[in-house]
């Protein structure tokens, strides 16, 4: 059994594998968090200290307050003064008391309200908590969901509002974890618009550390995923906590250090970008947050994440060989046309791709980026043959067809703006902003996804689609809804990603044999939302290498490798060597954005071995426990493996930056290798006893530029 409740001690217990969990009901009212960390049967037991200032309920003292001890959920106006992980009144006071009600332990999990979440399989485990509020008469159900092989445990609550008034929800966060320690360091992954996922770590200090978007979508600016780690943590050694969230809209992910040197960490939607009016007898669930803890440093985090993802998040479909795909942006942008790409399709099938993917341009008057979007049908110019017969002749070729769409947008030059103005986020009296010449279209509307929904049904009708790149390519501004009254407009963010999540349902049932990438202008949508719809995640929109490296090595260490897609692009000056390209995309599922008409035989035919050698390697680089073992954000270079999970074979990548010094002789240790084995690179035919790889393999940096190495180390 996973969770436990003590009788006696009113204590519940959750384990994982190698993790303990707990926390007691004191007082008959509050959920004193007593311990998160290594797996022990041997638990503190709730000490209460006295701090002057802060408020009590009737009949206990100062150090009984809610304000000085550790918890599991936090009330905004009942005396704990930190930030809280519920907002929710019926007065218009934001105050709440939820007191301590009753539990149930049931095998597995519930579904959630139209939301993403974590698969479970037959040893998931789920705690509820119920506490009740006696003013507004509403119920809070916390929940905790034990996923014990990989050491995650999820967290999310449902309000119920069984009282006579409208409740008002105007801060909710997911999942919250009381530490009695602030002697850490916060690694957060912020960025920008084609720099997405840059590391950064940081000491915590006093007030509040945040990560947050109010985008619309995760963001490119910050990434929900963050950890919490020993100030001397390593790859291999400290305590850490990774959390993230299972959601793709606006959020917030707190850390705050309070006056006693304790740290609270709270994963959520937030309040800036959200509020949810609750009538008598309706329900809100929010989305799913988890946390992992790791008394053997970021690595096995990481593994633990990874690992979390790959069985518990991804979609069956990722589990099997991910297409190579030859995708047109990078080498035609809009010039497309139904000739020109029937010859990708011929020259891709001869070189060994597996799916030609027509990127942006096919539909409306889609020519340039200010018109089209919204026009889901093709542009009869461009296709005069229609797109089913394209479609045939593309798989005529020899190669699979995946399609680009952009559903959730708008250009106002298009038919459906100007047969829909309304259709689009706008708040009453401002004209909407533009970004990338879109707006944004009001996904909280039913009406909007039906439309789709029938829209892009009938345009794929009798069309073999394999695969979809679904693209987001602004963030949201002006948010507001037509549709909505006033009171329901703070509604409207959280209301938007169910519309996405929903016409997603939608494409999955639609065309079950057809596979999603997901993107958002590259990295923007880099989350464990997405990625239950899709097989992988566009990356990054920047394909130079030396910049891949960097944000491949960042992503990494939340995301495993299945879900990146890595494309060598079309060559220009100082993107290095094509066989530095593709190594660098070997971080994760490889793909190309290259002019194939007009490639010479020789490129041709080393790309064909490219991808003949990258299908022998990708069950790993799929699969594999990822290692890091020189971060570029560090050196200057660039060092990991995969190792399968029986640890026969591994793959080390080594990759050089611009400006690594010559001459360097690095001695990398494989410690996942086996003492008692002997390896073979199957590359170059050197052995290596397995004492020797986990002692440290010497590797000569040559202080090229583009110098990459790659060593497949395989137990014959
Ligand atoms: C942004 C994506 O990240 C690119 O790969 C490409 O699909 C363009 N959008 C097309 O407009």
């Amino acid at each position: 059994m996973s969770i436990r409740f003590i009788k006696d001690k009113k204590r519940f217990i959750i384990n994982t594998k190698h993790t303990t969990y707990a926390f007691d009901v004191v007082l008959d009212h509050y959920l004193y968090h007593t311990y998160y960390g290594k797996r022990t049967s041997s638990l503190p037991d709730p000490s209460f200290h006295t701090v002057s200032f802060s408020p009590y309920l009737p009949g206990l003292s100062e150090a009984q307050s809610p304000d000085v001890f550790p918890q599991e959920c936090s009330f905004y106006g009942s005396g704990d003064f930190r930030p809280n992980a519920l907002r929710l009144s019926t007065d218009g006071t934001g105050v709440s008391d939820f007191v301590y009600h009753s539990y149930r332990i049931f095998k597995g999990r519930m579904a959630l309200d139209g939301l993403p979440a974590a698969r479970a399989d037959e040893r998931t485990q789920t705690l509820e908590i119920t506490l009740l509020d006696s003013v507004s008469g509403c119920r809070l159900m916390l929940y905790y969901t034990v996923f014990s092989d990989v050491d995650v445990i999820s967290r999310y609550m449902i309000v119920e509002n069984n009282g006579g008034a409208c409740a008002t929800i105007e801060k909710c966060m997911s999942l919250m974890l009381d530490l009695n320690r602030s002697d850490l360091d916060m690694i957060s992954l912020y960025g920008s618009h084609c720099n997405e996922l840059n590391f950064q770590r940081a000491a915590l200090h006093h007030g509040t550390q945040s990560v947050y978007s109010k985008r619309g979508a995760s963001s490119h600016q910050y990434n929900p995923f963050i950890a919490l780690c020993d100030h001397s943590a390593n790859e291999e050694r400290g305590e850490v906590y990774g959390f993230n969230f299972v959601y793709s809209g606006s959020f917030l992910n707190e850390v705050d250090v309070d006056q006693l040197g304790h740290t609270r960490v709270l994963v959520g939607l937030g309040s800036d970008c959200f509020t949810w009016r609750l009538q008598p007898g309706e329900v809100f669930c929010s989305p799913e947050a988890i946390m992992t803890y790791s008394p053997a440093g970021i690595g096995a985090m990481t593994r633990n994440l990874h690992r979390f993802a790959r069985e518990h998040i991804l979609p069956k479909a990722a589990h099997v060989p991910h297409p190579v795909v030859l995708n047109t942006w990078e080498a035609c942008y809009f010039d497309i046309d139904q000739d020109k790409l029937i010859r990708f399709a011929k020259e891709a099938g001869e070189t060994g791709f597996d799916m030609l993917v027509m990127d942006d341009g096919w539909f409306g008057l889609r020519n340039h980026d200010r018109a089209g979007l919204g026009d889901w049908y093709e542009n009869p110019a461009k296709f005069p043959d229609g797109l089913a017969s394209f479609v045939e002749k593309i798989k005529a070729q020899g190669v699979k067809f995946g399609i680009w769409v952009e559903p959730e947008m708008v250009n106002p030059d298009s038919e459906l703006y100007r047969a829909h103005p309304d259709w689009a986020l706008q708040t009453e009296g401002r004209e909407p902003l533009r970004s990338r010449h879109q707006l944004v279209l009001d996904m909280s509307n039913p009406a909007v996804i039906e439309y789709l929904i029938d829209r892009f049904d009938r345009t794929f009708q009798g069309i073999e689609i394999d695969y979809f790149k679904w693209d987001m390519n602004r963030h949201m501004s002006n948010v507001g809804s037509c549709r909505l009254p006033a009171d329901k407009q703070g509604e409207i963010f959280f209301r938007y990603m169910k519309g996405v999540y929903r016409l997603f349902d939608w494409f999955a049932a639609r065309f079950p044999n057809a596979v999603i990438e997901t993107c958002s202008g590259g990295g923007g949508r880099y989350d464990l939302g997405m990625m239950p719809y899709g097989i992988q995640i566009w990356t990054s929109d920047n394909t130079d290498p030396y910049a891949r490296t960097m944000i491949q090595s960042s992503a990494l260490i939340a995301y495993p490798a299945m879900t990146m897609s890595c494309h060598v692009s079309n060559p220009h000056e100082n993107l290095g060597s094509l066989d530095y390209r593709y190594k660098v995309a070997l971080g994760g599922m490889l793909g190309y954005e290259l002019n194939i008409l007009n490639m010479s035989e020789e490129v041709k035919q080393t790309i064909a071995a490219q991808i003949a050698q990258y299908k022998s390697l990708e069950h790993i680089i799929r699969l594999g426990d990822y290692y890091s073992l020189a971060s570029p954000t560090k050196y200057d270079y660039s060092a990991y493996y995969y190792a399968s999970s029986d640890t026969r074979e591994l793959l080390l990548t080594v990759i050089e930056k611009r400006g690594c010094p010559a001459g360097s002789t690095k001695r990398l240790r494989i410690k996942a290798a086996r003492t008692d084995a002997l390896y073979t690179n199957v590359i170059t035919g050197k052995t290596y006893s397995g004492e020797e790889l986990r002692a440290g393999i010497r590797i000569d940096l040559n202080g090229t530029d583009d110098s990459a190495h790659l060593l497949y180390l395989k137990m014959l």
